[in-house]
C-alpha cells in the first residue's frame, strides 16, 4: 500500500518564481532566500517520491468570484501552468495521478469531507513556485503532482481545524492505497504577509516562528488557533498558513505515540512582502506501523 514519507511546507511569493525565471537568484536581495533551499534541494533529490499532494491556493487564476469551492481535488491527467498576467511561467505544466487523486475522492468524500472534483484547469504560483524551490529549473517535473487548492482568498474560508482533521483523512486514504507509492504532502502558502491597506508590508517574526515551533510539536493545539488570530498577527494573506495544517495533519499523530522529524528549518526576510518559512519534516520509519503486518 502507499505511504507518507514526507511533508514540505514552504511559502510561494510569485517573485521567487520571477526571480527563478529571470536568472537573479545570485543577486544580493535574492541569495540568502534560495540558499536557505539547498540543503531541500539535495533533500528532494534523495528522497524522490512517486506523487506529490501539493496543497496550494489558487489566486484568481482558475477560480474568481465566478466559482469558489473551498476544496478542490485535482483529478485530472495534466494541468498546465496559469498565465498571471505576463504569460505562463516558463516552467513544465504537471502530470497528475488520476487513479491515486480518483482513490482520495472516495476516501475522502466517504470521510465527510465534500470535495469539488477538478479534471481541467491551470495552476498559479501557489503551486508551481514551491516546485520549483524544490527541484530546480527542469524541463519535465521529476514526479506525478496531485493539486490540492484550498480556498484562502475569499471569506468564509475553512478553519485550521477542518483543515488538520481533513490532512488526517488524507493520510488514511493514501494508506489505504493499494499499490505501493511513496507520497509526499507539501502544505504551501504564508507566512506573515499583507498586501493591501493600511498594514501592507506587515511582517512577525515572532509569531512565524511560534508557529513553526507548534506545527513540529502541538499542531493539535495549532489547529485550534482561529481565523482572526491568523489575520491580526499574521496579516490578511496570512490565513495562507492553515493550508499547513493539511500536510501536518497527514505526518505522524505525535499524540498517539508517532514518530517524526524535523530535517530542515528556514525562515528569511524579506522577500517581496512576505517572510518566508520552510520546513521538511519526515515520518520515522518505526512509526510506519501498520504496513508491516500486511
Ligand atoms: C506575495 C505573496 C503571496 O503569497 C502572493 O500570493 C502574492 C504576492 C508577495 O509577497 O508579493
Ligand atoms: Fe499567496
Amino acid at each position: 500500500h502507499a505511504t507518507i514519507t514526507g511533508a514540505v511546507f514552504t511559502s510561494h511569493v510569485p517573485a521567487i518564481g520571477a526571480a527563478i525565471d529571470h536568472r537573479k537568484t545570485d543577486e544580493p536581495y535574492w541569495q540568502p532566500v534560495f540558499e536557505g533551499y539547498e540543503f531541500s534541494k539535495r533533500w528532494a533529490a534523495e528522497n524522490l517520491p512517486d506523487v506529490v499532494f501539493l496543497v496550494y491556493n489558487d489566486h484568481a487564476s482558475a477560480f474568481d468570484q465566478s466559482m469558489i469551492p473551498t476544496f478542490v481535488l485535482g483529478t485530472g491527467a495534466a494541468y498546465p501552468t496559469a498565465d498571471e498576467g505576463y504569460g505562463p511561467r516558463p516552467v513544465p505544466g504537471i502530470e497528475g495521478h488520476p487513479e491515486l487523486a480518483a482513490h482520495i475522492a472516495h476516501s475522502l468524500i466517504r470521510d465527510d469531507f465534500d470535495l469539488t472534483l477538478v479534471n481541467e484547469m491551470s495552476v498559479d504560483h501557489g503551486l508551481t513556485v514551491p516546485l520549483s524551490l524544490m527541484f530546480g529549473d527542469v524541463e519535465q517535473w521529476p514526479c506525478k503532482v496531485i493539486p490540492f487548492h484550498v480556498n484562502v482568498v475569499q471569506y468564509p474560508v475553512p478553519s485550521g481545524e477542518r483543515c488538520f482533521q481533513l490532512g488526517r483523512a488524507l493520510r488514511r486514504a493514501v494508506e489505504s492505497y493499494d499499490r505501493p507509492l511513496k507520497v509526499q504532502v507539501w502544505g504551501t502558502g504564508g507566512m506573515s504577509h499583507q498586501l493591501q491597506g493600511p498594514r501592507a508590508g506587515l511582517i512577525n517574526r515572532a509569531w512565524d516562528n511560534a508557529f513553526l515551533d507548534r506545527l513540529v510539536e502541538d499542531p493539535a493545539g495549532l489547529a485550534q488557533v482561529p481565523h482572526l488570530e491568523y489575520v491580526e498577527e499574521a496579516g490578511s494573506e496570512g490565513i495562507e498558513l492553515v493550508m499547513w495544517l493539511i500536510a501536518r495533519g497527514a505526518m505522524s499523530d505525535i499524540d498517539a505515540g508517532g514518530e517524526i522529524e524535523a530535517k530542515h528549518r528556514f525562515y528569511h526576510v524579506p522577500a517581496s512582502n512576505t517572510a518566508v518559512g520552510h520546513l521538511i519534516l519526515e515520518n520515522h520509519p518505526r512509526a510506519e506501523t501498520p504496513a508491516e503486518k500486511e
